[in-house]
């Protein structure tokens, strides 16, 4: 046996393989770094773009998002006191999904309470906003999570400026299974909540949390049908989940402060800057 075949050679050329790739794989991972964030962050612009009704498939391409995402506004907020806090110190790279998995960032939501199925909820979030000419509110966007059958569903909501009636909802992340719970990103079920002609509206005449699924489809002349939606076939599990995650974030544990204080006229609404 020559020399060139010992044992010890061959770990040795092991190692090294073993240590150049390493170097290769964690080299490119730190590179590559900023343009994946670069990229997430594009790709979550765009869902609140959709949800908001500026961002048309086929229409609009990735390139339009920096320039399109300048009408919207962004705050963080307390959720709490729903005011605007500056506790957060670099707004510009909040991450929902990481915050919502730092304890030191987040609250237990006590169990009774937890419709959502979340188990905690952040502190401090970001909230989008689209305004009038007049400095009014014309869409509020909102972020909404709840659990599915198999998975927490990571959504966007987007309200009138009346923060009743749903101009959008979109679902950006999710587990549930396609053709059942996946219809939740289907655009034929999502445009439902969209349709001006039959609008969905989240709270009844004396402000109380008021919408329900609805096992088939809702026709606009039923009665109610602005406080019904329609039950996904075979998923009423996820269905349900959605329905939770509405009471749960326009409640007093999720956006209720900021809604009241809006009302109230106490949110500095003509005060934000776009993004
Ligand atoms: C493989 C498989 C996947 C399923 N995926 C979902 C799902 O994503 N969401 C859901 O609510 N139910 C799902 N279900 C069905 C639930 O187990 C449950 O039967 C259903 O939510 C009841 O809804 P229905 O009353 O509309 O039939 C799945 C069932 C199976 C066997």
């Amino acid at each position: 046996m020559s020399d060139r075949d010992s044992l010890k050679n061959t770990f040795l050329v092991a190692f090294v393989l073993c240590l150049v790739c390493s170097l290769i794989v964690s080299g490119a991972a730190i590179g590559l770094r900023p343009i994946k964030e670069r990229n997430e962050r594009i790709s979550f612009q765009r869902e609140v773009l959709s949800v908001a009704g500026l961002y048309e498939k086929g229409k609009n391409t990735a390139d339009d998002i920096p320039e399109l995402f300048k009408q919207i506004k962004t705050a963080m907020i307390d959720l709490e006191t729903g005011e605007i806090t500056d506790a957060v110190s670099d707004p510009d790279s909040f991450k929902l999904k990481d915050v919502s998995k730092k304890p030191e960032l987040t609250i237990k939501i006590p169990a009774d309470q937890d419709i959502a199925g979340i188990k905690r909820r952040e502190k401090y979030t970001k909230i989008y906003l689209l305004t009038k000419e007049d400095g009014q509110i014309d869409q509020l966007i909102l972020t909404v999570r709840g659990k599915g059958l198999w998975s927490t569903m990571w959504g966007l909501l987007s309200l009138d400026g009346d923060l009743k009636t749903v101009r959008g909802l979109t679902f950006y992340e999710h587990g549930e299974t396609p053709g059942l719970g996946g219809e939740i990103v289907n655009p034929k079920w999502k445009a439902k909540w969209s349709n001006p002609e039959c609008p969905k509206i989240l709270f009844d005449e004396q402000g109380e949390i008021k919408i329900a699924f609805y096992k088939g489809v809702v026709s606009c002349d039923m009665p109610d049908s602005q406080h019904k939606f329609d039950g996904l076939a075979g998923a009423t599990i996820t269905t349900r989940g959605v329905q939770d995650m509405f009471k749960f974030w326009l409640g007093e544990q999720g956006y209720g402060p900021l809604l009241q204080k809006i009302k109230e006229g106490q949110f500095p609404v003509t005060e934000l800057s776009n993004k």
